[in-house]
């Protein structure tokens, strides 16, 4: 039995090709697998405003970084709503891959003010128990997204605003963000998300 019987929400961040969706994936299996029921989710979540960021993501159509942030928001909102606050209330176990966080950094890159997005964004929106953060070399990221063949993003995935996205995942300092070192092999960083899910959450995996 897992000594938690309320939900958990656990998060996922990182750039580009930090194995993000291999662990999610992972990580909700080991969940189910100890009998708890998850519900997996992303963002952008799949809401008008969601749609609109892939779109502008695909065609490399230029918006401000104001806008870009307002459609995050706008995202963030209606999944919150719809899919993460019921799933907690219900007591589940939600993993989701990107939430706040990822504007705090990409946005911030985009030279807005990363801790006033977290400070409003902390006000706002519920906070995770805990936020994996993949770090991986910005460049190894990169060669991981080409290799798999993901549909070109120019809007997110140039070189020097991901290391800048990287930089502000590094410079935060919050009591639930936990980096995890996910250069090594992906049996190797499973077992590391594992133990800190186990420690920090008191769940069994
Ligand atoms: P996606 O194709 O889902 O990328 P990934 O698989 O890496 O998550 O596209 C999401 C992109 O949107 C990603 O490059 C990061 C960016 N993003 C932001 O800029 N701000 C945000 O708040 C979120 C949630 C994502």
């Amino acid at each position: 039995m897992n000594a938690r019987t309320r939900g958990a929400f656990i998060v996922f961040e990182g750039v580009d090709g930090s194995g993000k969706s291999t662990q999610v994936a992972r990580l909700v299996a080991r969940l189910e697998a100890g009998g708890l029921a998850v519900v997996v989710t992303r963002e952008p979540h799949d809401c008008p405003a969601g749609r609109r960021i892939r779109e502008m993501a695909r065609s490399g159509e230029p918006v401000t970084a104001e806008q870009e942030l307002a459609w995050f928001w706008e995202q963030r909102r209606e999944h919150v709503r719809d899919v993460i606050a019921p799933a907690l209330a219900a007591g589940r176990v939600v993993v989701c891959d990107r939430y706040y966080l990822s504007s705090v950094a990409y946005q911030g890159s985009r030279g807005l003010d990363p801790e006033k997005i977290l400070r409003e964004s902390e006000a706002e929106f519920p906070r995770p128990d805990l936020v994996l953060w993949l770090d991986v070399d910005v460049g190894a990221g990169l060669s991981r997204t080409q290799a798999r063949g993901d549909p070109a993003e120019p809007v997110f995935e140039d070189r020097s605003r991901l290391e800048a996205v990287a930089d502000i995942y590094r410079s935060l300092s919050l009591g639930e963000l936990v980096r995890i070192d996910a250069a090594g092999d992906e049996d190797e960083v499973a077992a590391a998300i594992g133990q800190c899910v186990s420690e920090r959450l008191g769940l069994v995996v």
